[in-house]
Protein backbone atom coordinates (compact mmCIF):
# COMPACT_ATOMS: atom_id res chain seq x y z
CA UNK A 1 0.00 0.00 0.00
CA UNK A 2 1.58 2.95 -1.29
CA UNK A 3 1.46 6.45 1.75
CA UNK A 4 -0.87 9.25 1.35
CA UNK A 5 1.86 11.22 0.28
CA UNK A 6 2.83 8.37 -2.58
CA UNK A 7 -0.73 8.77 -3.55
CA UNK A 8 -0.90 12.83 -3.82
CA UNK A 9 2.02 12.78 -5.95
CA UNK A 10 0.58 10.17 -8.35
CA UNK A 11 -2.90 11.90 -8.36
CA UNK A 12 -1.54 15.00 -8.80
CA UNK A 13 0.26 13.82 -11.85
CA UNK A 14 -2.74 12.58 -13.09
CA UNK A 15 -4.53 15.55 -12.95
CA UNK A 16 -2.22 17.55 -14.58
CA UNK A 17 -1.92 15.14 -17.73
CA UNK A 18 -6.44 15.16 -17.35
CA UNK A 19 -7.19 18.88 -17.35
CA UNK A 20 -3.91 20.66 -19.08
CA UNK A 21 -5.77 22.09 -22.49
CA UNK A 22 -9.11 21.80 -21.14
CA UNK A 23 -11.14 25.05 -20.76
CA UNK A 24 -14.31 23.89 -19.03
CA UNK A 25 -14.81 24.60 -15.18
CA UNK A 26 -17.58 22.09 -14.91
CA UNK A 27 -15.96 19.24 -16.41
CA UNK A 28 -12.32 19.58 -15.30
CA UNK A 29 -14.40 19.75 -11.97
CA UNK A 30 -16.18 16.55 -12.55
CA UNK A 31 -12.99 14.25 -13.57
CA UNK A 32 -11.16 16.19 -10.58
CA UNK A 33 -13.29 14.97 -7.80
CA UNK A 34 -13.81 11.35 -9.34
CA UNK A 35 -9.93 10.76 -9.23
CA UNK A 36 -9.53 12.11 -5.81
CA UNK A 37 -12.34 10.10 -3.96
CA UNK A 38 -11.45 7.17 -6.11
CA UNK A 39 -7.36 7.59 -5.26
CA UNK A 40 -7.97 8.24 -1.68
CA UNK A 41 -11.64 6.45 -0.83
CA UNK A 42 -13.27 9.65 0.80
CA UNK A 43 -16.63 9.68 1.80
CA UNK A 44 -17.44 12.62 -0.07
CA UNK A 45 -15.86 14.54 -2.69
CA UNK A 46 -16.76 17.59 -4.53
CA UNK A 47 -16.96 21.11 -5.55
CA UNK A 48 -19.87 24.12 -4.38
CA UNK A 49 -19.16 27.12 -7.34
CA UNK A 50 -20.19 30.78 -6.13
CA UNK A 51 -22.73 31.49 -7.81
CA UNK A 52 -25.51 34.72 -7.33
CA UNK A 53 -24.21 35.08 -4.37
CA UNK A 54 -23.79 31.62 -2.93
CA UNK A 55 -22.53 28.49 -2.84
CA UNK A 56 -24.37 26.08 -5.63
CA UNK A 57 -23.58 22.66 -5.35
CA UNK A 58 -21.16 21.48 -8.29
CA UNK A 59 -19.74 18.22 -9.77
CA UNK A 60 -18.97 15.57 -6.65
CA UNK A 61 -18.62 12.02 -6.06
CA UNK A 62 -20.39 10.54 -3.08
CA UNK A 63 -23.87 10.31 -1.23
CA UNK A 64 -26.61 13.32 -1.98
CA UNK A 65 -25.68 17.14 -0.25
CA UNK A 66 -27.23 20.15 0.37
CA UNK A 67 -27.36 22.32 -2.84
CA UNK A 68 -27.29 25.41 -1.33
CA UNK A 69 -24.56 27.10 0.98
CA UNK A 70 -24.81 30.84 2.52
CA UNK A 71 -21.90 32.76 2.60
CA UNK A 72 -20.12 32.82 5.92
CA UNK A 73 -22.30 29.34 6.56
CA UNK A 74 -20.66 25.88 7.30
CA UNK A 75 -17.23 25.02 6.62
CA UNK A 76 -17.60 25.96 3.05
CA UNK A 77 -18.85 29.36 3.45
CA UNK A 78 -16.55 29.67 6.17
CA UNK A 79 -13.93 29.23 3.70
CA UNK A 80 -15.02 31.08 1.30
CA UNK A 81 -15.13 34.06 3.58
CA UNK A 82 -12.09 33.45 5.50
CA UNK A 83 -10.22 33.08 2.01
CA UNK A 84 -7.89 30.23 3.26
CA UNK A 85 -8.19 26.55 3.76
CA UNK A 86 -9.90 24.88 6.54
CA UNK A 87 -9.22 21.67 8.08
CA UNK A 88 -12.20 20.08 10.28
CA UNK A 89 -10.45 17.38 12.59
CA UNK A 90 -14.02 16.84 14.34
CA UNK A 91 -17.19 18.12 12.54
CA UNK A 92 -19.20 18.23 15.78
CA UNK A 93 -16.94 20.55 17.23
CA UNK A 94 -17.14 23.23 14.67
CA UNK A 95 -19.59 25.53 15.55
CA UNK A 96 -22.18 25.75 12.38
CA UNK A 97 -21.03 22.92 10.57
CA UNK A 98 -23.54 21.97 8.10
CA UNK A 99 -23.72 18.09 8.22
CA UNK A 100 -25.00 16.65 4.65
CA UNK A 101 -24.44 13.28 6.06
CA UNK A 102 -24.64 11.75 9.55
CA UNK A 103 -21.51 9.24 8.64
CA UNK A 104 -19.31 12.49 8.05
CA UNK A 105 -16.62 13.14 10.82
CA UNK A 106 -14.03 14.89 10.05
CA UNK A 107 -13.71 17.36 6.94
CA UNK A 108 -11.18 19.70 4.48
CA UNK A 109 -12.55 22.45 2.29
CA UNK A 110 -10.31 24.19 -0.04
CA UNK A 111 -11.05 28.00 -1.83
CA UNK A 112 -10.54 28.14 -5.29
CA UNK A 113 -9.08 31.50 -5.95
CA UNK A 114 -8.45 32.65 -9.63
CA UNK A 115 -5.95 35.07 -10.93
CA UNK A 116 -8.25 37.77 -10.37
CA UNK A 117 -8.14 37.24 -6.29
CA UNK A 118 -11.77 35.92 -6.65
CA UNK A 119 -13.22 32.97 -4.79
CA UNK A 120 -14.79 30.70 -7.81
CA UNK A 121 -15.34 27.56 -5.94
CA UNK A 122 -14.52 25.63 -2.92
CA UNK A 123 -13.31 21.81 -2.91
CA UNK A 124 -15.20 19.87 -0.09
CA UNK A 125 -13.83 16.41 1.15
CA UNK A 126 -15.25 14.88 3.86
CA UNK A 127 -14.46 11.44 6.07
CA UNK A 128 -15.98 8.88 8.03
CA UNK A 129 -13.01 8.83 10.49
CA UNK A 130 -11.74 11.67 12.96
CA UNK A 131 -8.77 14.06 12.11
CA UNK A 132 -8.13 12.50 8.50
CA UNK A 133 -7.12 15.72 6.96
CA UNK A 134 -3.50 17.23 7.86
CA UNK A 135 -0.77 19.71 6.40
CA UNK A 136 -0.02 16.57 3.28
CA UNK A 137 -3.80 16.79 2.77
CA UNK A 138 -4.53 20.53 2.62
CA UNK A 139 -0.54 21.25 0.64
CA UNK A 140 -1.66 18.49 -2.59
CA UNK A 141 -5.24 19.62 -2.10
CA UNK A 142 -3.88 23.22 -2.26
CA UNK A 143 -1.93 22.34 -5.18
CA UNK A 144 -4.50 20.41 -7.38
CA UNK A 145 -6.73 23.55 -6.75
CA UNK A 146 -4.39 25.91 -8.03
CA UNK A 147 -4.30 23.68 -11.38
CA UNK A 148 -8.06 24.29 -11.96
CA UNK A 149 -7.77 27.78 -11.61
CA UNK A 150 -4.43 28.64 -12.91
CA UNK A 151 -4.54 26.46 -15.86
CA UNK A 152 -1.61 28.62 -17.73
CA UNK A 153 1.13 27.46 -15.39
CA UNK A 154 0.73 23.48 -16.31
N1 LIG B 1 -20.22 20.12 5.76
C1 LIG B 1 -20.24 21.21 4.80
C2 LIG B 1 -21.46 21.15 3.94
C3 LIG B 1 -21.27 20.38 2.67
S1 LIG B 1 -21.31 18.70 2.84
O1 LIG B 1 -20.34 18.26 3.82
C4 LIG B 1 -21.10 17.91 1.42
C5 LIG B 1 -20.19 22.55 5.54
O2 LIG B 1 -20.32 22.59 6.76
O3 LIG B 1 -20.03 23.56 4.88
Amino acid sequence: MNSKEEKYQLLTQQIGALIAGETDEIAVMANVCALIHETMGFLWTGFYRVKDGELLLGPFQGPLACMHIAYGRGVCGTAWKQRETIVVPDVEAFPGHIACSSLSRSEIVVPLISPDGEVRAVLDIDSKELATFDSVDRHYLEAICRMITHPSDL
